[in-house]
């Protein structure tokens, strides 16, 4: 497993791969990776000859109010972590080398940047669709692999490359959850003890939200609202958003009937923002 920092030298790897005939999984991530992460490198490592794991924490997808500077960073536990599950290559630039350009081209996807968590995020994804899109031109590779667990960039990244015919098939990956039910992620370090506690809402709001609709609790707003009930009863949780949306368009849907639904929900507990979700398609 080896780290690599400029993007000649992963561009002159990849070269000598392909001459090889070797297909090339790539799975973009911003480090202080988890088993969330691994499960995606895992499918990569199943399903490609060669893998590489991008590291970087992509200063044009925060706001000015983010916590870029604070972001968990670790590349040699991460280099473990690759290692273990058999990634090839971590590629792990510099900002200055990812964005030596001058920078003036952002990629926007009209009408599902702007919603959810775009909301309190409004420059978030045009960077997400910024630094994919250039490790797609860099790492040129035949899967990538996504989250569920970051719902809304899975769609928006999907609905790019098709509209843009990016020759790499996107591929999903079911989120993964501590034992407590908790989403795994690398912003679950900044939660105190007592936070960790009601971050379990989050899980136990969509567990009865799934519980609703199987007994067919089909309004959404009475679903929204028990959800809201549960978590406004844990301290120091302040709900940004509970929506039920469909899982193409993002729009909401106030009668589950025969549409493929997600349940999205991002609340702030204490300082730290978390997002969870359940999807049925
Ligand atoms: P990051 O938050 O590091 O996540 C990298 C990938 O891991 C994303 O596709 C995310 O959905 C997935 N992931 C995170 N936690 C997960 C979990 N508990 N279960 C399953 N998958 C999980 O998402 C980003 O980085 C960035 O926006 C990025 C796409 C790398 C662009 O900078």
């Amino acid at each position: 497993m080896k780290i690599v920092k400029t993007i000649d030298e992963i561009r002159n790897i990849i070269k000598e791969w392909r001459k090889e005939g070797y297909s090339v999984g790539l799975v973009p991530t911003m480090g202080y990776l988890h088993e969330g992460h691994g499960s995606l490198i895992e499918q990569s490592v199943k399903n490609n000859d060669k893998t590489v794991v991008s590291v970087f924490v992509n200063p044009t997808q925060f706001g000015p109010n983010e916590d870029l500077e604070k972001y968990p960073r670790d590349i040699e536990r991460d280099s473990k972590l690759v290692e273990r599950i058999g990634g090839d290559i971590i590629f792990n630039p510099e900002a200055s080398e990812m964005y030596s350009s001058a920078g003036f081209t952002t990629i926007k996807v009209e009408g599902l940047s702007e919603k959810l968590c775009g909301i309190t995020r409004p420059t978030h994804f045009a960077g997400v669709c910024q630094v994919v899109s250039k490790l797609f031109n860099i790492v040129t590779p035949d899967n990538a692999y996504f989250g569920l667990k970051d719902f809304q960039q899975y769609v928006i990244i999907k609905t790019m490359v098709d509209d843009l015919n990016f020759p790499v098939k996107i591929n999903p990956v079911e989120i993964v959850r501590e034992e407590s039910g908790l989403a795994m992620s690398s912003r679950n370090v900044y939660l105190t003890y007592d936070e960790r506690k009601s971050a379990l809402s989050l899980s136990i709001a969509l567990k009865t939200a799934k519980s609703l609709i199987s007994n067919r609790e089909y309004n959404s707003s009475k679903i929204i609202s028990e959800m809201k009930q549960i978590i406004n009863n844990y301290p120091y949780t302040k709900i940004d958003y509970i929506k039920i949306v469909n899982t193409t368009t993002l729009n909401d849907i106030d009668y589950i009937e025969n549409e493929k639904y997600a349940v999205l929900l991002a609340v702030y507990v204490g300082k730290t923002r978390l997002i969870d979700n359940y999807v049925c398609e």
